[in-house]
Parts: structure tokens; C-alpha cells; sequence
């Protein structure tokens, strides 16, 4: 048995800068399932929103965030996280985050639905700064110890000391979590006061995803299993432009690459955003991604192209020196070559749902960042919020997960592991195929334009796996590829159920049965 005050499950924005807010008050405990780095956070590219220049406002950073929302975003929270950017930015520079800046500035860039250039950012490379300067940090606090390639199995409630617990039982609390040493193989019990789940997105549910592979959505169908309420996942956000390369893995084009001038255009050379909004490349994501996959649809083509052969070679290298390499070492130059791009699986605004402290339904469970739905996405999240909203609620959730360890104690009644009844399969092959089934599914029926057709055909697909993976589950050793395949399903179970109950297309979800928003009030789906 391991304990800690606080458990952290996820190293990366969220995880890392909570660990740091609650250090001084108690021991923190930060697992993570490969080595600390390894997170959507360390990928991210574009930068962070924030009100900086003198001629923007919180109200326009607010008003964007609520238009690309499409009418789900929780105004309060919006205004909450948008106004303490600034703080936010200050202290991630007084750690030493080093933005880039012009004429001794920080640089202010513009990226889709931003009615003002407000994104600060590290070159390309802000999310591996970002996680540099946490690290940095919580490596040098002597409350900290971080465990690496530990994988959170499943979080401890009641259940697990024999009490029924279901979506209705009001008083449900956390004491930490099972774990998965993949060093050792052995499950540990990880007791702390109060949890954070920390876990990130779910990109890898789907066939062509910007995510690494650690985003399987354990977090989502961990809290679930708990009877955690989970809400909107039927809002996943497609990125209009990774890279189409067999062996680039839909590496992400930064949306900031059309802030600074670049055009889609068809395989015939045509620019064609203009026939789909008058913001053209700027219009929100949801917008571009449904105009690229409809020419995609209509030309029988595989991927559009993104232009930005008429924007300066040296621009170019210094705002975009990561993408700038990543295409020359597929043979591309940005400047000279045009660059197949199609849309891929890049963000969850749904999530466990949470307050804007990042309070759970359950008592002791805290979730912060991506795995977290605290009301600032709504519909459809603006570029570059995440990152604000991830670092915000997790400062937030620790004042919160400080006052409740104060007052809770351990539960060292918590039995171990049970593992009795299962053998080692060596069936890896049966999950290896079902992660790729899954996968292929989720792309064909449960993307960027969805039907009921589709989403029955998901659902009904998704059942036979989930029936054949939980009786394999039953008997087997767990590992984590199958307890991953197992929470992939779970999640896209809540996609795909979510999707159905929204009969209308608001934001992410874009149904052709039902393509018009509802006028009525609107609703959260709440799992
Ligand atoms: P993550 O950074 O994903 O961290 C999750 C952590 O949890 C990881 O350490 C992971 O290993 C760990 N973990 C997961 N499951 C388990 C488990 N079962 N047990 C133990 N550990 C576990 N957002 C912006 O705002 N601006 C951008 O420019 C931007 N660019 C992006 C570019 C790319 C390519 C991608 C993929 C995303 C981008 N995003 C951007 C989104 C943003 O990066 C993420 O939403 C944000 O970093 C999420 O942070 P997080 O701390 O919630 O999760
Ligand atoms: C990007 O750089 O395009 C990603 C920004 C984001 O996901 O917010």
C-alpha cells in the first residue's frame, strides 16, 4: 500500500500545476502511465488565449468563446477563466516560461474564432515550454514524487468495500485509486486524501487522431464506473489540418499557420473557404473541418491542401520551426510545396463533469483539463482555451482538494486487489484487433458529420465489443492495453449515446437528420 494526501493521476498542464498548488500543505503523489513528459500538453502547439494587448478585453475573449460554444458554454465560468488569464501567464514566465516576444513584447497571434490576436506562445512549441517549466518545478519540490509508468486502473469509492453505489447515492467519496506498476506488474493500492484526475482527452478512440497515444479516455470511463456524471460527449472536436503522410501519424498543422495567411484549397487548386463562411480560414473549427470534409465528400479526394507558399520562407521558419521540419522530413517544403492535410480527432469538450473548482459528484474526486467538463466549452471549444482552462481549474481545484484533505483521513480499510480467477491470456492479438475495429468505427460513423443510421450502427458495433472485451476482461490478468481497449469503448459508448439523444446539430455535433440548431433552450446531456 502507497499513500499520499493527494493523488494526481496525469502529469501533464493540469496534473502538474495542481501537484505544485497543494504541495505545501501535504505529501503529492503524481502517477502517470509512460515517462512524465508524455501528454497532449507536451504536443501542444499554438499557444494559450489571453486578454494582453490594451486593445482587447475579457468581454471580446468572452464573446468569442461563447459563439464558438454554441449557446452550451456556462457564461460565469467563461468569464471566471478568461480573467484569470493574465495571472496565469505571469506566473508560468515567472517560473521561467519563455514566450516568444518581438520587440521585447510578448508575441500576440490570432488563431479560428479569435476576434483579436491574443495567443501567447512558445514558437510552435508551446505545450513541451509549458511542461518543461512545470516539471522543472515539481522535480525541485521535496513533497512531490512522481511514478512513472504507473497506470491508473480504477478509482476507490465504496464499491470496492463491498457497498452498492449507483448514480443516485448522494454521499460517494474517493480514497485513491488502483494502480498498475508496469515495472513490476503487481497492482498497488494508492490511498490519499483527495484525488485529482488529471488524465487528459481521448483522440485515440478514433482511426486519425492529432493525440498521442496515452489519450484512451481512462479517466472519462474510470469516473464513470464510479458513478462520477459525466457530461456532452458528444462534443469531440476534429482539427481541420494534420498532416495526410502514411508515416506522419496526423501530426497537427497549427491552426496559428492560418492565422498567419495560409489557404485550403482543393485538389483542382481552388481556395474554397470563402463558399462556406466570410471568415474563410478563420472561421471556428467546427465550420473548417465540415467544409474540408465536404469537398473531401464531393471530389472523391482524400485530403485538401493548405497554402502557404505566398507567406515569407523566413516567417515561416520562425514562428513554425517544428512544423516547418516535420513536412521537409517528408519531403515537403512548406515553401515551395503545397501540403495535403485532413481533418483529425483533436479535442473532448465533454468530460467528468465538474464545477468550476473542479469539484466532482463524488466527494474527495477532483478532475482538472481535458478529462474535466467544466462549462467553458460548451458546443465547441475556441483554439487555444484549453490550455488556459486546464492551468486555471486545476490552481482553483486545489484550494478546494486543500480545504477537504484538511478535514478527511486515509481509509486504510481499502482491500487490496483482487486478481483471483484471472490467467495471462497471451491473446494480444484479440485486443490489438479490437483497438483498430473500435478505432475504424468511431471514424466511419461517429465523425464530423453524423446520421442516426450511423450512430445506431456505432452503438450496436461498440455493444458486441463491449460484451466481448468485459468477458475477456473478467478472466484475464489486466495489463494495460486491455484495460485500455476497455475504457477506449466506454467512452465511445458515451460518445455514441450522447450523440444519439441530440436530436439537432449544434457546435461539434453535426447530424444530417437533424441539421438545424434547436431554438428552444438548450440542454446538457448529462451520462
Ligand atoms: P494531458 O496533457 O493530456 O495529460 C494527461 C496525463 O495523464 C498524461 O501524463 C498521461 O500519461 C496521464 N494519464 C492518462 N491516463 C492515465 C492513467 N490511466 N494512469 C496514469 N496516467 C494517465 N490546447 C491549447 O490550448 N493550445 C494549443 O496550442 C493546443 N495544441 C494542441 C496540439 C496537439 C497536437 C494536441 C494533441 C492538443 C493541443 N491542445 C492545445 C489541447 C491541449 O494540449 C490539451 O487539452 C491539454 O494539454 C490537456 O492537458 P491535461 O493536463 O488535461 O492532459
Ligand atoms: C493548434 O495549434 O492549432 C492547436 C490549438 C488548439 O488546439 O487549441
Amino acid at each position: 500500500m502507497i499513500s499520499f494526501d493527494y493523488l494526481v493521476i496525469g502529469s501533464g498542464s493540469a496534473g502538474l500545476s495542481f501537484a505544485l498548488e497543494v504541495a505545501d500543505s501535504g505529501t503529492v503523489g503524481i502517477i502517470t502511465k509512460k515517462n512524465k513528459a508524455e501528454s497532449n500538453t507536451n504536443y501542444a502547439q499554438g499557444g494559450i488565449a489571453t486578454v494582453l494587448d490594451d486593445t482587447d478585453s475579457y468581454d471580446k475573449h468572452v464573446k468569442d468563446t461563447l459563439t464558438a460554444g454554441a449557446g452550451l458554454c456556462d457564461v460565469n465560468v467563461v468569464e471566471k477563466i478568461v480573467e484569470s488569464g493574465p495571472k496565469t501567464i505571469r506566473k508560468l514566465i515567472e517560473m521561467g516560461a519563455d514566450f516568444t516576444s518581438k520587440e521585447g513584447k510578448l508575441d500576440l497571434v490570432r488563431e479560428g474564432g479569435h476576434s483579436h490576436n491574443r495567443i501567447i506562445h512558445a514558437a510552435d512549441m508551446t505545450g513541451r515550454e509549458i511542461e518543461r517549466v512545470l516539471l522543472a518545478k515539481v522535480e525541485a519540490h521535496p513533497n512531490i514524487t512522481v511514478l512513472e509508468h504507473h497506470y491508473a486502473m480504477e478509482l476507490i469509492t465504496e464499491h470496492h468495500m463491498g457497498s452498492k453505489v449507483t448514480k443516485y447515492t448522494d454521499d460517494k467519496h474517493c480514497y485513491g485509486a488502483y494502480v498498475l506498476n508496469t515495472k513490476s506488474d503487481t497492482v498497488e493500492r494508492v490511498l490519499a486524501k483527495a484525488t485529482l484526475l488529471a488524465t487528459g482527452g481521448a483522440g485515440q478512440v478514433y482511426l486519425h487522431s492529432t493525440n498521442p497515444e496515452i489519450a484512451t479516455g481512462d479517466g472519462v470511463a474510470m469516473a464513470y464506473r464510479a458513478k462520477a456524471r459525466v457530461s456532452n460527449m458528444e462534443f469531440i472536436q476534429f482539427h481541420p489540418t494534420a498532416l495526410h503522410h502514411p508515416e506522419a501519424d496526423s501530426f497537427l498543422i497549427s491552426e496559428a499557420v492560418r492565422g498567419h495567411g495560409a489557404i485550403l484549397r482543393n485538389t483542382a487548386g481552388e481556395a474554397f473557404m470563402e463558399n462556406y463562411d466570410e471568415r474563410k480560414e478563420l472561421a471556428p473549427r467546427d465550420i473548417v473541418a465540415r467544409a474540408i470534409d465536404d469537398q473531401l465528400k464531393k471530389r472523391g479526394d482524400d485530403f485538401v491542401y493548405l497554402d502557404v507558399r505566398h507567406i515569407d520562407k523566413s516567417v515561416m521558419l520562425e514562428s513554425f520551426p517544428n512544423i516547418y521540419a516535420k513536412c521537409l522530413e517528408h519531403n515537403m517544403d512548406m515553401a515551395t510545396d503545397l501540403i495535403p492535410i485532413v481533418p483529425a480527432a483533436h479535442y473532448m469538450c465533454g468530460g467528468v463533469w465538474t464545477t468550476i473548482d473542479g469539484e466532482t459528484t463524488i466527494s474527495g474526486l477532483f478532475a482538472a483539463g481535458e478529462v474535466a467538463c467544466t462549462g467553458i466549452h460548451g458546443a465547441n471549444r475556441l483554439a487555444s482555451n484549453s490550455l488556459l482552462e486546464a492551468l486555471v481549474v486545476a490552481e482553483r481545484a486545489a484550494v478546494k482538494a486543500r480545504e477537504y484533505a484538511g478535514k478527511s483521513l486515509l481509509n486504510e480499510t481499502v482491500p487490496e486487489w483482487d486478481d483471483s480467477g484471472t490467467v495471462n491470456m497471451e491473446e494480444w492479438v484479440l485486443i490489438s484487433h479490437n483497438i483498430r475495429e473500435l478505432q475504424q468505427i468511431m471514424w466511419d460513423y461517429v465523425g464530423i458529420v453524423r446520421s442516426d443510421l450511423r450512430l445506431n450502427r456505432a452503438f450496436r458495433r461498440t455493444r458486441m465489443l463491449h460484451d466481448e472485451v468485459e468477458s475477456f476482461y473478467q478472466r484475464t490478468k489486466v495489463s494495460v492495453p486491455l484495460c485500455q481497449l476497455r475504457n477506449m469503448i466506454s467512452v465511445s459508448y458515451l460518445i455514441i449515446k450522447s450523440a444519439l439523444k441530440r436530436k439537432e446539430s449544434r457546435g461539434l455535433h453535426y447530424t444530417t437528420d437533424y441539421p438545424f440548431m434547436k431554438e428552444e433552450v438548450e440542454h446538457h446531456n448529462i451520462l
